[in-house]
């Protein structure tokens, strides 16, 4: 059966970029742009165009260069925020308006004082103006984790009544567990009656942990776009990460969801991300994390030495990492020991292994990491 595809939204210039202390210039926002389209993304998040002159510049120009994906600017449901997104996106090749308001009770008391049938009206209005720019509208029910299934349905089919393309259900606050936000999607899917005119978007935020599990349980439910970020940035514990949904699709065929996505670039792109934002990239991040890929204990070792997939579900050249590491420290093994010592030009014996081990160890006991250049040192001092 053939594969569905599921959409790539990379909100890293957005959401990403609302991460405190993170700011970019607008030269940085382009060249991360442009790797995000060769990445393969369906849309690119590219700015909040209301907010700030820079940020309205950066929508311009991104605009300007990007070939492949669509380019979307939020907006709140506000005429003028809608009006400026239009603006910021005159040169993109395919433009998306992402526009929307708070769904869940508390936003619509504490933070709008407003009342359900308000909120829908609002929602309403702005779709149908941002209609009026562009064909390709998305709207958010922002806190839509927190908002009550059954009016979250009828906001969803009024919205697709005003033109809206795409359904954005955040887990703004990532309150849900992985069932019920599956749950929500499910219900929304059997229950707005001119879903098909639309795509449902999941918006994870990782506030538990779990916006990666979140996203995957809305796509097995009927959703066909995630909303992510690169290596997962973005507000407070960031946002789902684009690296991990798309290697779960991957790894996991039973699925049948693709996405187009060139992993081989996904590597790259986080440590591009990561400078130019400088933020670093915690080491056992899934996926681009510097010890995705590295093996520290003798048993595991052992095993990757004789075979890569004891130990290892994905190939590190299918992210773009060139090799898998053996890392030596006093937890590993004669066969760790072996192998290294053989990269460096040293084909040990078993005798001289014997000999080499406890030296090995008495150094490992000390200085934790034996890199390359201790190896000749210790088998110098013990044969
Ligand atoms: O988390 C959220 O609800 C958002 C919306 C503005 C889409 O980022
Ligand atoms: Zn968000």
């Amino acid at each position: 059966m053939a594969k569905d595809f599921v959409k790539i939204f990379d909100t890293t210039l957005r959401d990403g970029e609302q991460v405190p202390g993170c700011k970019l210039n607008t030269s940085q926002k382009l060249v991360i742009a442009k790797r995000l389209d060769d990445l393969g993304v369906d849309v690119i998040e590219a700015g909040f165009p209301v907010s700030s002159p820079g940020d309205f510049k950066s929508v311009v120009e991104i605009s300007k260069i990007i070939k492949n994906a669509s380019v979307c600017g939020l907006s709140r449901a506000v005429k003028n925020d809608i009006k400026v997104a239009a603006e910021a996106l005159e040169y993109a090749k395919n433009p998306r308006i992402h526009t929307g308001i708070g769904t869940s009770d508390s936003h619509i008391k504490h933070k709008f004082k407003s009342s359900r049938d308000k909120i829908i009206e609002i929602g309403f209005e702005a779709v149908k103006y941002a209609k009026t720019f562009v064909n390709d509208v998305e709207f958010y029910a922002e806190d839509a984790g927190r908002t009550d299934n059954d009016f979250l349905a009828k906001v969803c089919e009024k919205m697709i009544e005003a033109g809206a393309t795409v359904l954005n259900i955040p887990d703004t606050t990532g309150y849900c567990l992985p069932e019920e936000y599956g749950q929500k999607i499910k219900y929304l899917v059997d229950n707005v009656k001119n879903i098909e005119k639309a795509t449902i978007s999941c918006h994870c935020h990782n506030d538990l942990g779990l916006a990666t599990a979140n996203s995957i349980a809305g796509i097995i439910n009927g959703a066909r776009q995630i909303e992510c970020t690169i290596n997962g940035i973005g507000e407070r514990a960031g946002n789902t990460s684009l690296e991990e949904v798309v290697m779960i699709m991957r790894q996991h065929p039973a699925l049948n969801l693709d996405t187009n996505i060139n992993s081989k670039l996904l590597f790259d792109t986080s440590n591009l991300v990561s400078d130019g934002m400088g933020m670093p990239v915690q080491p056992n991040k899934a996926i681009v994390g510097a010890n995705a890929f590295a093996h520290s204990s003798g048993i595991h070792q052992d095993g990757v030495i004789k075979n890569r997939e004891t130990y290892e579900i994905i190939n590190p050249l299918d992210v773009g990492v060139n090799e898998s590491a053996i890392i030596l420290t006093a937890r590993s093994g004669r066969a760790a020991l072996a192998y290294r010592a053989k990269k460096i030009g040293f084909n040990l014996s078993k005798d001289e292994l014997d000999l080499v081990y406890p030296e090995f160890l008495k150094f490992a006991d000390v200085n934790k990491e034996v890199t390359d250049e201790n190896i000749p040192e210790i088998i110098k001092k013990s044969i």
